[in-house]
């Protein structure tokens, strides 16, 4: 035998012994076909946290939060004639398995993919599937084919449920979607379940004469007569010439094991197809400790084994102070906690743990016992159970806001209608108790400075630093939170979304605090930055004069604390506003800048507010100030209009109960004031306005 009949014979063996037999054959027919993975030298390139496990099953996630993890054929396939341009025909099958952390709740799904690249570097986890970024969604340079198992709904990509097939094409937004079921030799549809566990074998077959995309699942090896999703499509200026064909899948909080079984491939053929039997299976569903138990004892010689591992298990239990759990729990990351945990934490959220409450819920005092933190926890009881579950899926998307001026939420845990969030506890409370109630020493201007600031960058990254924009909808005092070192941290960013899922889409609610609100919000009801911008603002006038955006004085006219500075600016005894706490020491230039600023927020047109990055800009001295102040208002020239618009829009508006008091609680303060500020403020008041402005 020569060398290399030696080194021919190796290779085949290695071929062999990896399930993975590629025929590139003369003519334009390429295939592939895996029957499992075999071991790490089996021929796929991996990326992310995919891996091939002991059983020969590549796994693209696992259940840890915020991965990707992407399995492509190494080489590049070419999916066009490079001479016409015209996309080949290909057709492919694969078997796969999605293992969710909670039995109900996947995170994030999977996708059939055909990508120039196969590392897909600059794409992000959770609901971008590890396919691309939120800058790049939607643009055809992308040049991305894929079909999505998706088993979370995102509102954003328009998903239909959390249970769907879709094709997306360059976007994260499906050109057709359907939900997960196969036909029957009836005919019939029979639903399936992406997340149940089992192995589901999909086909997805292009024919580039027809111009049809075909999607086929089904639990069972025989392929169904008639397709899920049947789509018109002509992919020649979608695909390249050459191409990786993969898969790529991915986990946000909430997150699934997502396993490729089996996979085949061909280009101008009909891909093998796979026989679910003869494929690698699955890890045997882990046992619960209970059934452990049961069938262990049936073996008599082990029974008394048993018991002393028992009683061991017990004491040791015993000894750690900690409860009996499902198996499934103890895989959950740090972000997920036990009901039970957390009820201890809060001695069963007693009355005298708690820190405050408002419309979102209350805010528990927590300690932790492993390791011991102490943390806020917000108890939020929503009337209905699907808009909780909604929002668990936006869950991951707060939770992986991060920011040193965001209170930092550490996890949630979800009981019946009862959402839990376990945020960073601030020692020093929420911002409103140091400026109008009795704090234990009064805050210098430096303090005050650095406080909003700090709100300041936190909010513009909330606009612009993540990978999408992220709305606060209820800046105020009271969630704005103050740590050790008198940092200001923004609460309760995101909360303003569980509404809009427990509510009915045909009516708009405005989330927000009477007196933050932007007068467009109460026409449009559709927050954006400036409305945001706007409430900073209204934060900004409180800050420097220490008092509430609206409150009651004995001079009915300075009921708005906006229309009081703003005389006050007009009659040129500006510095008469700022807190007299204070007692005079502060920099006049800062306080300038900041009422300045905060009067520029106020404007009644979003377009002529600055934005958080201005703002900060500005704090920072980077730019100078505009040496005008222009009339919050329409035109310049209405100076009288201008407030009183603003406060007639109040009046004209519908505002519900809820509208009106959401919001307002955070880990650290009782927010009872401005709540009830809020709801009287809804009624009376506005006759008092009115009744005010008949009376100039
Ligand atoms: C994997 O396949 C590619 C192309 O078929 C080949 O170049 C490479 O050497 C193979 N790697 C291994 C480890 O077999
Ligand atoms: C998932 O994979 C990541 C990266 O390989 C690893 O750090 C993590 O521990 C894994 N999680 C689980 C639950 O196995
Ligand atoms: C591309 O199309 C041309 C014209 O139809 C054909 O002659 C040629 O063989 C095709 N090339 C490949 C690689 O299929
Ligand atoms: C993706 O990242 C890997 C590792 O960081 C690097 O080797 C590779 O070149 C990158 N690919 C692209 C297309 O940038
Ligand atoms: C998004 O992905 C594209 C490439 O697809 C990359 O050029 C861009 O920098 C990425 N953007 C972000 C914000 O990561
Ligand atoms: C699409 O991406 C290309 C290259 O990354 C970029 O030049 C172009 O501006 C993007 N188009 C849109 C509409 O974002
Ligand atoms: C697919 O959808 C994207 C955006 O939703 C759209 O730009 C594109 O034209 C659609 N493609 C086809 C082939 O319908
Ligand atoms: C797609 O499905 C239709 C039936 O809906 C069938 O007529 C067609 O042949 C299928 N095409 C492919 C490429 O499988």
């Amino acid at each position: 035998m020569t060398l290399l009949q030696f080194a021919m014979a190796i290779f085949f063996i290695l071929i062999f012994s990896f399930n993975f037999i590629p025929i590139p054959s003369q003519s334009q027919a390429v295939e592939f076909t895996y029957t499992g993975f075999s071991d790490q030298k089996s021929n796929i390139s991996l990326n992310g946290v995919a891996l091939i496990d002991e059983n020969g099953i590549l796994q693209l996630t696992n259940e840890s939060s915020r991965f990707k993890g992407h399995a492509f054929f190494p080489t590049p396939l070419q999916l066009k004639n490079s001479t016409t341009g015209a996309a080949f025909s290909f057709s492919s099958c694969f078997a796969f398995s999605i293992h969710p952390e909670y039995p109900k709740l996947g995170g994030h799904g999977m996708a059939f993919t055909i990508s120039p690249s196969k590392e897909l570097n600059s794409s992000l986890p959770s609901q971008y599937l590890g396919l691309m970024n939120s800058s790049d969604v939607g643009n055809s340079s992308n040049h991305i084919f894929a079909v999505e198992f998706d088993t979370v709904q995102d509102f954003e990509f328009g998903d239909i449920n959390d249970n769907h097939v879709g094709i997306d094409i360059n976007s994260m937004v499906s050109n057709a979607s359907a939900t997960a079921a196969y036909f029957g030799d009836d005919s019939v549809k029979n639903d399936l379940n992406l997340k149940g566990g089992e192995p589901i074998l999909a086909w997805v077959d292009y024919d580039s004469i027809t111009n049809l995309f075909n999607v086929t699942i089904s639990p069972a090896s025989v392929k169904p007569q008639i397709p899920l999703l049947s789509m018109q499509v002509d992919l020649s200026p979608v695909l390249l010439d050459n191409m990786y064909v993969g898969f790529s899948a991915s986990t946000g909080l909430l997150a699934s094991s997502h396993y490729v079984l089996g996979w085949s491939f061909s280009i101008n053929g009909e891909a093998k197809s796979l026989d679910l039997g003869s494929l690698p299976s699955l890890p045997a569903p882990k046992k619960k400790p209970i059934s452990l138990i049961v069938s262990l004892s049936v073996v008599g010689s082990v029974v008394l084994l048993l018991a002393s591992i028992a009683i061991a298990i017990f004491l040791y239990k015993k000894i750690k102070n900690a409860e009996v759990i499902e198996s499934w729990e103890l895989e959950i990351g740090p972000h997920r906690y036990k009901y039970q945990e957390l009820k201890r934490a809060t001695r069963g959220f007693k009355d005298s743990e708690l820190l405050g409450s408002g419309g979102f819920g209350r805010v528990y005092k927590g300690t932790l016992r492993h390791p011991k933190t102490e943390v806020a926890v917000k108890r939020i009881s929503h009337e209905s159970k699907q808009g909780v579950r909604e929002f668990v899926s936006e869950i991951s998307s707060i939770g992986r806001l991060r920011h040193r001026n965001l209170a930092q939420l550490l996890g949630w845990c979800r009981c019946g209608g009862d959402l839990l969030l376990v945020y960073e506890y601030m020692p020093n409370g929420s911002l409103d108790k140091w400026l109008f109630d009795e704090p234990k020493y009064v805050l210098s201007w430096n303090q005050r400075f650095k406080i909003i600031k700090g709100v300041a960058s936190g909010l513009l990254y909330l606009h612009e630093g993540y990978e999408q924009i992220v709305l606060h909808r209820d800046v105020k005092a009271s969630n704005v939170l103050l740590d050790y070192e008198m940092n200001g941290k923004l609460g309760d960013f995101g909360l303003a979304k569980l509404y809009d899922h427990g509510s009915n889409p045909s009516t708009t609610r405005v989330v927000g605090t009477l007196g933050y609100l932007a007068p467009e919000l109460s026409r449009t009801g559709k927050a954006t930055t400036s409305s945001d911008v706007f409430a900073f603002g209204a934060l900004l006038l409180e800050v420097v004069c220490g008092r509430r955006p609206i409150e009651s004085r004995s001079n009915p006219e300075d009921l708005v604390l906006l229309d009081y500075v703003w005389n006050k600016w007009k009659e040129g005894r500006i510095l008469d506003v700022v807190d007299p706490k204070m007692k005079g020491h502060f920099d006049e230039s800062e306080v300038l800048m900041v009422l300045k600023l905060g009067l520029m927020c106020s404007g009644n047109e979003p377009s002529g507010r600055p934005s958080m990055r201005q703002i900060l800009s500005y704090m920072e001295h980077e730019i100078e100030m505009p040496e005008i102040v222009k009339v919050p208002g329409v035109g310049g020239d209405d100076i009288e209009g201008g407030f009183e618009n603003y406060l007639y829009s109040y009046a004209s508006s519908s505002f519900d109960k809820t509208m009106s008091s959401i919001g307002g609680m955070s880990s650290g303060n009782v927010d009872k004031s401005s709540t009830s500020m809020v709801t009287s403020m809804s009624t009376s008041p506005f006759l008092h306005v009115h009744s005010l402005r008949e009376a100039r």
